[in-house]
C-alpha cells in the first residue's frame, strides 16, 4: 500500500481546477492507498487572509473536500496548523534549501512580479520548502497535483535527496501524480492563464459551489476565437480547447474524440455546461447537507489532526536527531 498525501489553501472557494485537476484523484486514491489530506492554512497567510476569513475558510475547506467524495474512515483530513511538526521540519529544511533554488520557483516569481515593489513577504519565498515539509513528514510516496505544482513537487524531492545525503536515509523521495486530463484548467476569460483561486476573475472562474445558471452563464461567455472550427489545438486554439479538456474530463472522453461532435460553438457550450452541472450536482447536495452540522466536521478534523500528528511527530524526531538536536 503506497503513503499518499496533498493539500489544498483555504484561500478562496474551490474551482472545477482543484476539481479535475487533483480532488478527484483524491477520492480514487483514498480507496487504494493510505491517504492523507491537508488544508494548508499556514500556506494561505501568505496572501495575508482576514482572520476570520480564514477560518471560515478553513472550515469550509473541509466541507468541501468531505462534499467532493473524501470520507473520513477511509483517509486522513486534517488542518496543517494543527500539527505543529509542519513548521519545525520547515526550519531543518531551509538549513539545506538554497536561495538560488527558491528564487527560481515560478509561482513565486509571478507573485513577486505583480506585486511591483520589494514588499514580497519571506514567507511567500520560503513557501515551498513548508510544501516539501507537508509531503516529507508523511514519507509519502505518491502526490496527487496539477501541473501548475510540478517545479515544487521537483524541489520536496530534491530537499529529499539533499538531506538523506548529508545526513542519514530519513526520507522517502516523492512522486508528483499529475492526471492526463485536465491538470491545468484555463480561465474562461482568458485561456492563456490557469484558473485561479487567488486571481479574481468572476466570470472566468467556475466555482464547485456554482449553480446551474450561474455555470451556463459563465460558460456561454467563455471566450473562444472568431474561427468557427471546433477542434482541439490548444496552441492556436486555447479558449475552444479549453472548453473540450473540460468536456471530456467530465465525461471521461478525449477531447480530441470529442470535438468532431460539434458543430459550433455554441453546440459545444451547451455540452459543456450540462456536462459541468451533472458532475457537480452530487457535490453541492452533499455540501448542503454537511454545512447544516459544522460540529461533526470540526469533529472529523480534531480526529484527523490527531493522526496526521502521530505519524509527523516521528518522522520529525528522526529528522531532529539526525541533523543532531538533544
Ligand atoms: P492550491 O490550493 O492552489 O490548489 C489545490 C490543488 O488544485 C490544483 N489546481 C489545478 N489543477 C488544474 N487546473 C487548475 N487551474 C488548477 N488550479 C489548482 C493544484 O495543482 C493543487 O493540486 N501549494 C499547493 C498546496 C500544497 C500542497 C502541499 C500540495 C501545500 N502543501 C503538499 C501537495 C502537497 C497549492 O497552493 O494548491
Amino acid at each position: 500500500m503506497q503513503r499518499v498525501l496533498s493539500g489544498v489553501q483555504p484561500s478562496g472557494d474551490f474551482h472545477i481546477g482543484n476539481y479535475l485537476g487533483a480532488l478527484r484523484s483524491w477520492v480514487q486514491d483514498q480507496d487504494e492507498n493510505d491517504a492523507f489530506y491537508c488544508i494548508v492554512d499556514l500556506h494561505a497567510l501568505t496572501s495575508s487572509p482576514n482572520p476570520d476569513e480564514l477560518r471560515s475558510r478553513t472550515i469550509d475547506a473541509a466541507i468541501n473536500l468531505l462534499a467532493v467524495g473524501l470520507d473520513p474512515d477511509r483517509c486522513t483530513i486534517f488542518v496543517q496548523s494543527q500539527v505543529p511538526e509542519h513548521t519545525r521540519l520547515t526550519w531543518l529544511l531551509e538549513c539545506v534549501a538554497t536561495m538560488g533554488e527558491l528564487g527560481r520557483m515560478t509561482q513565486f516569481k509571478d507573485k513577486r512580479d505583480s506585486s511591483k515593489s520589494d514588499r514580497t513577504s519571506v514567507g511567500l519565498f520560503t513557501y515551498p520548502v513548508l510544501q516539501a515539509a507537508d509531503i516529507l513528514l508523511y514519507n509519502a510516496n505518491r502526490v496527487p497535483v496539477g501541473e501548475d505544482q510540478r517545479q515544487h513537487l521537483e524541489l520536496a524531492r530534491e530537499l529529499a535527496r539533499r538531506f538523506n545525503t548529508r545526513y542519514s536515509d530519513i526520507f522517502v523521495v516523492p512522486e508528483a501524480s499529475i492526471p492526463s486530463r485536465a491538470a491545468r484548467v484555463m480561465d474562461l476569460q482568458y485561456p492563456e492563464r490557469k484558473m485561479s483561486k487567488s486571481i479574481k476573475s468572476p466570470l472566468g472562474t467556475v466555482a464547485v459551489l456554482d449553480r446551474p445558471s450561474e455555470i451556463e452563464r459563465k460558460v456561454k461567455r467563455a471566450v473562444t476565437d472568431s474561427d468557427t472550427e471546433v477542434r482541439y489545438d490548444p496552441e492556436s486554439k486555447p479558449g475552444v480547447s479549453n472548453l473540450l479538456e473540460l468536456l471530456g474530463a467530465a465525461t471521461g472522453a478525449t477531447p480530441e474524440s470529442i470535438a468532431s461532435s460539434y458543430q459550433s460553438y455554441g453546440d459545444l457550450k451547451s455540452a459543456v455546461s450540462e456536462a459541468l452541472i451533472e458532475m457537480l450536482r452530487p457535490v453541492q447536495e452533499r455540501h448542503d447537507d454537511l454545512s447544516k452540522d459544522i460540529g461533526s466536521v470540526k469533529a472529523t478534523l480534531a480526529k484527523g489532526n490527531d493522526a496526521a500528528r502521530a505519524v509527523a511527530q516521528r518522522t520529525y524526531e528522526r529528522a531532529a536527531q539526525a541533523v543532531g538536536l538533544l
